[in-house]
């Protein structure tokens, strides 16, 4: 397989990378063509919500990806280990939890999410990832329920692993490098292996949780990647949608 980043198109300014990566698979793009872009105007995440991030401040990216070894089912949670991995490395002393099945927490506070779109029918699949790297000042509604690794770093007196100074954090792009360097090992993966790192970083196991049909107890993950969930009626598997944490674990 031909490494993860080439070629890579940058946009200053565009829609969704997750669109342009899309167009390029599309017509032929090879396996780890890459878009990244300073700014989105029309930016995109889970469950149609929009996900914005000021310009410059956030990797905002998306792979092309053809013939997954690790599979489309547990695509996304090998991609959430390495968004884990990428952060902690470059931010020392941040620990990274996903909550299913792959928004990437820093202690219950969102800094990063992912996205994947694609026809598997036609081989390919588009990874796109938002991590708040830079962002000092989150949107009233999402303070309090987001965070940056700039912010991280800065709560605890944390020294990031950049050259750029330890008041800014890492740069956007050192945090790139890493994350391409993350996925590629991780999206070659034994599915055991997957699970067994995102199983390390459950950030719902034993909470109570909620989602549109019920609520229950977060017990884990099931081998195909779908959330279990102890509810009064016995044992539910989510396989998509939104929970929400109502009260973490112990
Ligand atoms: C989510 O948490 O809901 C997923 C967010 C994914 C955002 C990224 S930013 C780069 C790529 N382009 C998009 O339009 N979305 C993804």
């Amino acid at each position: 397989m031909s490494p993860l980043g080439r070629p890579r198109a940058h946009h200053r300014r565009t829609d969704s990378t997750n669109e342009r990566a899309k167009a390029l698979a599309r017509v032929g793009a090879p396996h780890g063509t890459l878009v990244t872009a300073d700014e989105q105007t029309a930016g995109r995440g889970r469950q149609g919500r929009v996900w914005t991030a000021p310009p410059g401040s956030a990797v905002l990216m998306s792979l092309v990806l053809r013939d997954l070894e690790v599979g489309q089912a547990l695509a996304p949670l090998a991609a959430a280990v390495a968004v884990c991995e990428a952060a902690e490395s470059c931010a020392p002393g941040v620990t990274c939890r996903v909550k299913w099945p792959n928004d990437v927490w820093v202690e219950g506070r969102k800094l990063a999410g992912i996205l994947i779109e694609g026809r598997p029918q036609e081989g390919w699949t588009v990874l796109g990832i938002g991590c708040n790297v830079a962002t000092v000042e989150f949107p009233d509604e999402l303070r309090g329920g987001a965070t940056s690794l700039a912010l991280e770093c800065s709560r605890a007196g944390r020294v990031p692993a950049s050259d750029r100074g330890a008041r800014d954090g890492p740069a956007p792009e050192d945090v790139l490098e890493r994350l391409l360097e993350a996925l590629e090992p991780w999206l070659v993966a034994w599915p055991r292996d997957v699970l067994s790192a995102w199983r390390q970083r459950d950030a719902l196991l034993g909470g109570q949780v909620r989602w549109a049909q019920g609520t229950g107890t977060a017990a884990g993950i099931g081998d195909d990647g779908s959330l279990l969930v102890d509810t009064a009626g016995g044992r539910a598997a989510l396989v998509a949608g939104e929970v929400h944490l109502e009260r973490a674990g112990q």
